[in-house]
């Protein structure tokens, strides 16, 4: 089972990394945009946009913006795969006659552009498609054939103002509070990290949980930080609690601290490349005990069986975002002693080592502001008294703002103990709010 589960992960992540180097020979995208016609249309509307756009609009003060409009026509139409040619490259006048190519790094390079403000001009161009009713799919393709633009148009870091945030980066790429405070999904933590901040700056977020399955609801509450889109930090606090007789009064909660560092790749950007966005993470759990069965003498996952009522779970991940297909991948590989994510404790009467245990999700970017998706996490099985099972999750994260975003989800979190053998399913809720 353990093999199947680790091929199929591998096979998710490969062809979507296979998707993600499709060549563009098609004009389906050019169509999409509505032609020639349809580009120039959107073209006007995105200068527009970024004319107005306090972001970015001074950095436009001393240019030709007829011009600029026609070569990003030309540029659009050509990466789209339509019947045109990006002219603005052999045409310097500055260095005429010395047969120069003028790239997109020697155009942009003395305008000093950073993170930021590069995601805001592909944002008002998102903006741009949207109101001429570019599908989903289309703008995306659009934008994936841009984005790795970034290497060569991105060559300034922005002044640090530590006190604040920057919201630098697109709509959701920060996932939404996994059910033990990192960013990720629901169950799985991603590689992406968590919050709005571009490489110059950081981002935040609270965030509220309930999963309520027919005897039994966990609620998470956390905060969580990313820092200069490399390093996340977050505490949560879980609260499990029975709803049935006699486990009504039950109460169970633990304390996670979160690290992660994202270690290579960048899972926006990196759209010509097979390289997913790969982050390293750990999660120091400490359970606070049980209470609610004093009358039955039991104060302690200790009693339960567990070997220890704290531990650490280790945990690589690696997300690809294939805007091309409008689809994001993630596999998660957790080394881990815990029961039920910590909430029974760690190792037990059946084993006390640690395991590697995969976690899968795929989610369809179905709107700029919509997720739909499903996860599955495979976990370990330490204790006698918990029949321990894999939990999975159909999920749909909505993100009206980048201030706020909200999970609903179905879960199968499995059977929780041998007293109760019933499956517990039910509702996931999550809301998160950021700055
Ligand atoms: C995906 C991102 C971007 C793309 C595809 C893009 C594309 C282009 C193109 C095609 C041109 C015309 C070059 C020519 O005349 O041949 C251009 C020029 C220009 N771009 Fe960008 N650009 C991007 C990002 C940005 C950003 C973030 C800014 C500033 C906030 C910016 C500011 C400018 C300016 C001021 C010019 C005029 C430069 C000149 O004429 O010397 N661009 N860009």
């Amino acid at each position: 089972m353990r093999k199947n589960t680790l091929l199929a992960t591998g096979l998710l992540l490969a062809s979507s990394l296979a998707l993600a180097q499709t060549p563009y020979t098609e004009d389906s995208t050019f169509r999409g945009l509505g032609g020639k016609e349809g580009i120039k249309q959107i073209t006007d509307t995105f200068l527009e946009l970024v004319l107005a756009d306090p972001r970015i609009k001074d950095n436009f003060a001393d240019f030709d913006i007829p011009q600029i409009n026609q070569r990003l026509q030309e540029q659009f139409c050509e990466y789209a795969g339509g019947p045109c040619k990006y002219t603005g490259k052999y045409r310097d006048k500055t260095m005429d006659g010395a047969g120069t190519v003028r790239d997109m790094k020697s155009v942009h390079i003395d305008l000093k552009i950073t993170d930021a403000m590069f995601n805001a001009l592909a944002e008002d161009l998102q903006l741009a498609m949207a109101r001429h009713g570019v599908s989903t799919e289309t703008s995306n393709r659009l934008i994936a054939r841009l984005a790795p633009m970034h290497r060569d148009i991105v060559t300034a870091h922005a002044p640090l103002a530590p006190l604040q945030p920057d919201m630098g980066r697109f709509l959701a790429t920060g996932g939404v509070s996994m059910v033990e405070g990192a960013g990720g999904g629901g169950i799985s933590p991603w590689a992406l990290i968590t919050g709005y901040g571009t490489r110059d700056s950081w981002g935040g977020n609270a965030h509220f949980t309930r999963v309520q399955t027919q005897d039994y609801s966990l609620d998470t509450r956390g905060v969580a930080v990313g820092i200069a889109d490399r390093v996340e930090l977050s505490v949560a606090r879980q609260d499990f609690k029975g709803d049935l007789a006699p486990l009504n009064l039950l109460r169970i909660q633990q304390d996670i601290l979160g690290l992660k560092v994202r270690l290579a790749g960048n899972a926006v950007y990196d759209q010509d490349r097979a390289m997913p966005q790969v982050s390293m993470g750990a999660m120091y759990k400490k359970n606070k005990g049980i209470n609610g069965l004093r009358a039955l003498g039991v104060t302690s996952v200790r009693q339960l069986g567990a070997k220890d009522d704290r531990g650490v779970d280790y945990y690589v991940s690696a997300t690809k975002i294939c805007l091309e297909h409008s689809l994001l991948v993630n596999g998660t590989l957790r080394a881990t002693k815990a029961n039920q994510m910590g909430i029974l404790g760690f190792g037990g009467d059946q084993g006390d080592t640690v395991k590697l245990q995969p976690e899968v999700s795929a989610a369809w970017l179905a709107h700029r502001t919509l997720a739909i998706g499903a996860e599955y996490r495979r976990k370990p099985h330490n204790l006698g008294v918990d029949p321990e099972k894999s939990y999975y999750d159909v999920f749909a994260a909505w993100f009206p703002a980048k201030q706020v975003s909200l999970t609903v989800a179905y879960a199968n979190l499995g059977t929780i103990t041998v007293f109760n053998p019933k499956t517990q399913k039910g509702w996931y809720l999550s809301l998160q709010a950021g700055l």
